[in-house]
Formats: C-alpha cells, structure tokens, sequence
C-alpha cells in the first residue's frame, strides 16, 4: 500500500532529503499512521523511527528548518524531540527492546525497524511509512495492522504476555483504545489483561491518570469502565467506584446496583459535556454510596449523607491518584456534595425560594450542577423519565427568571458589613454577621427583593430587634 497523501506536510521532504544525506532509513510510526488510517484527525504528533541515530537525524532537520527549533536530546533513551509549527516531532532509533517513553529499563540495543515494530504495543500502532526517497509513502505492516484496525481489534504483536510484562501500562491502553475506537480487545490479550492485571502496580498513578482521562473523553466511557472492571483493574485503580458493585435484598427490598447507575450516568453526561472534571462529577457522583448504606424496617434503603461523604472521598481519591488538588478537585467535591439537590427539586412541587436557594448555594457551578442532574435521570420508567425531565425544565425556566429579578447567581450582599457597623455605630461584632444572614435569609425566601432600599429598612429593623441603637445620622 503506498501512503504518499499522509504524508503532504512538506516537513516530511525535509526529514526525507536529510535522512538521505545521512544514509539513516527511517520512518513514520505510531499513531500517526493509525489516525491517518482511520481518518482521525487528532492533531497527532509525529514520530519517527530511525535505523540509526534519530538524536544525530533530529539535529540535522532542526538545523534545515527556517525556525530553528531546540531540539530537546534524552541521551539515556536515545531520542529526541523537537517542536514545528503546533506539532511535536519525536525521533528514536529503531529499538530491540520494549518501546516505552519511560521504559523502566532504558537500556537502549539497535535493532531493525521490524525488532523495533514487535516490541510496540499493538499491531494498530506498529504501522510504519517509509522517508527515504527509495520508499517514500510505503507502507511497512508486518503485524497485519491495517487488517485490525478494519477488523476493529486490539491485539499485540508478540504473544501478550511479553507485551504487557514489557510495560504494564499497556493493559490500560489496550482498554483505552478499545474504548476511544470503539474497537475490541482481541481474546488473547483479554485474557493476558486478566491474568497479570496486578502488575499495573508498578506504574505511576501519573501515568495511570493519563489514561482514565483518556477513557472519560472518549463518547461513551462505560465501554472502558466495563472492561476494567472485568479485568480487575478499575478494583486496584478505582476501589471506590467497585464498592458501588451489587444490589442487596433485605425483607424482598432491593436498591439499584450504583456502578451500573453510575456508568449510565456517565455516557448520558458524555452526550452534553466535553468538560473531562464534569465527567468526573459524574464518574464519582455516588461513591459516598457504599459507606453510608443503611437498611432499616421502616424506610428500607437509605445513603444518607453520601452526598458529603462523598466529596470527602474525592480529596482522598485524588491525593491518591496524585491528581491536582487544585480548584479542579474542588470543583468536583462541590458538585458531588451538591449532586442531590436539584433532584430533590425535580420530584415535587418547585418553589421560587428553592430555586433561589439552589442557585446561591451552586454558584458559577449552577449550569454543570443541572447537567449532572438531568444525566443522573436514569430510570426505565417512562412516566417518571418525562415527569423529571419535565420538572427540570420548570427549575431551568425559574432560574432564568428568579435570576432576572433577583441576581442570586453572583450574589453579593445589599447592605455591607460596614453600613451596618455605621447604622448602629458598632465596632466589629457578631450582631453584624447575624443581620448580614438575616437580610440574605430574606432575600432567598422572597420575603423582600434583592435591593438595597428593601435590605437597608430590614437591617435596621433587625437591628432594633436585637436591642442595637441607631446611630442619629442614619439615613437610608
Ligand atoms: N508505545 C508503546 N507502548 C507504550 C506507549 C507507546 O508501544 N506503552 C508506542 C506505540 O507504537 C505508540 C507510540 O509508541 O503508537 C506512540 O505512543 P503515544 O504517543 O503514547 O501514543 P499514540 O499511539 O501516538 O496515541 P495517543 O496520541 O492517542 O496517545
């Protein structure tokens, strides 16, 4: 097969002419071939394969181009990296060990490009194109590459035992791929997956958090989630998320299995969000389910405060995973503690005060709140189904109303803490933050608008009420 269109980006001539000049063949690999096959267009970063020294090869093509880009060397592994226009360009030499950018053995032996290619993870990323002049555009596909990724199939190249024990992080590529493409796990490999999944240990969490993200992008992440749960991976990873696993029966009362909610949950979000931290919402939503479950006689299954629960998990489970516990983690620890809120609201009859309510405690989370919300609808009911869709269409509708009126949403109080301590001439004091309170109680009920005339005449009627004397120069 001859490939020569892929290969258009006049960077390619460049790497050709002067991979010639040195007499180095060399070639395009990776997921660049395998995107370009597939008609992804990912803005894929390009590497390239040299028989011989890609470090010298680098240099020489970042010397050709007009920009003269750093070329970034890591003598150890033997590559080296450099930047064009919005692409990374990695170049190594062809390798008769494992490819892996953080192989935990560096140790570096030259081989030929098909050594080079079986030691790749799988067959789908082991296609090559041919640089040099004398094969420019040739397709060089020992593994049947082109045929699995036709066939729609992840499979490694050598038996995958060898594959995975080369780098255990590849059990959660094979599952990632298989969930970004749609594609199927070959049974082999499966089978491989199940039985060195524990080996998964000796990665960082890093690099593991790379892939879940990965998953959670993809359109429908239960695809992922499934199969790391089969293989037993997502119970070393994700033990939180297995816990949710099983429906319990007590006196003929059963409540719903919340890994599978919880999946549904997920690819119904995927449908309305390409926000990955509003995926984790929803991925971790439950997870204060398992601890708190409770069953007694009289109510049957209870989860009370999971919600908060929950959001405490969340600190823990990042820390763990050494994901930033930044605003992000915070982001979802909010949403998670709020995750029951506007359900609460969807099931009955929906007062303004509620929805104002709602909307000052969610904030600027308010609008990803209601997403995650309307994905947590999950039932096979259909009347219930439209009933709550319904109902969150009457909150969606008040909301933009109530905002109109009232402006909950950036809240800021009518009166300051300092009109107050001038009203009553008070130096600092609880008297202030107990009024502040009490005028934004006020507001949230609807008892008075979100004014300042209305919120000044009940401060100092508060004021009075609390046994505090007007200053004389008080005016409104
Ligand atoms: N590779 C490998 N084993 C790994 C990681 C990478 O064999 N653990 C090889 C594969 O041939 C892969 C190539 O290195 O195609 C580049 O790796 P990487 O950039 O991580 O992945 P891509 O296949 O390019 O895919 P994506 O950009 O979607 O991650």
């Amino acid at each position: 097969m001859n490939l020569e269109h892929a290969l258009k980006d006049p960077i390619f001539k460049i790497i050709s002419t002067t991979a010639d000049e040195l007499d180095i063949a060399c070639y395009v690999v990776g997921g660049f071939v395998r995107d370009y096959i597939l008609k992804r267009h990912t803005g894929q970063d390009i590497d390239i394969v040299a028989i011989g020294s890609g470090i010298e090869l680098a240099k020489l093509v970042a010397k050709k181009l007009t920009h003269r880009p750093k070329v970034s060397v890591f003598k150890t592994y033997g590559t080296a990296m450099l930047r064009h226009k919005d692409i990374e360009i990695e170049f190594v030499g062809a390798r008769k060990e494992s490819y892996s950018k953080e192989s935990r053995n560096p140790e570096v032996k030259n081989g030929t490009l098909e050594d080079d290619q079986k030691r790749r993870d799988f067959t789908i990323n082991a296609l090559a194109i041919g640089l040099n002049t004398s094969n420019f555009g040739t397709l060089l596909d020992p593994f049947n590459g082109v045929l699995d990724l036709k066939n729609k199939r992840i499979v490694t190249p050598l038996d995958p035992n060898v594959t995975f024990s080369d780098d255990p992080l590849r059990m959660l590529r094979a599952i990632r791929f298989a969930t970004q493409l749609d594609f199927e796990i070959d049974s082999h490999s499966f089978e491989a997956i199940k039985e060195n999944y524990q080996r998964i240990d000796i990665i960082t969490n890093e690099r593991i958090v790379v892939e879940l993200h990965k998953i959670l992008e993809s359109p429908k992440p239960s695809i992922g989630f499934l199969l790391l749960e089969k293989t037993g991976l997502l119970e070393l990873i994700l033990p939180e998320l297995t816990a949710l696993k099983g429906i319990d029966e007590v006196e003929g009362q059963r409540h719903k299995d919340n890994f599978y909610h919880t999946l549904e949950v997920v690819d119904n979000i995927a449908l309305h969000t390409n926000n990955v931290w509003l995926r984790w919402t929803a991925l971790l939503h439950d997870i204060g389910k398992a601890p708190t479950k409770r069953f007694s006689k009289k109510v049957g299954w209870t989860f009370h405060g999971h919600e908060l629960k929950g959001s405490k998990m969340v600190y823990h489970m990042f820390k763990r995973l050494k994901m930033p516990l930044n605003d992000k983690m915070k982001y979802v620890q909010k949403l998670v503690f709020m995750s029951s809120r506007p359900i609460a609201l969807a099931s009955k009859h929906i007062t303004d005060a509620a929805v104002r309510r709602l909307v000052f405690d969610a904030g600027e989370y308010i609008d990803d709140l209601m997403t995650l919300c309307e994905a947590d609808i999950t039932t096979k009911n259909p009347r219930k189904f439209k009933k709550y869709h319904n109902n969150f269409k009457i909150v969606r509708q008040k909301m933009v109303e109530v905002e109109e009126r009232d402006r909950i949403r950036n809240f800021q109080p009518p009166v300051t803490g300092e009109e107050i301590m001038n009203a009553f001439h008070l130096k600092p004091c609880r008297e202030i933050g107990m009024i502040k309170e009490y005028i934004k109680e006020a507001i949230l009920e609807g008892q008075i608008p979100n004014e300042r005339v209305a919120a000044y005449a009940l401060m100092l009627k508060k004021g009075t009420e609390l046994g505090l004397k007007q200053h004389d120069e008080t005016k409104i």
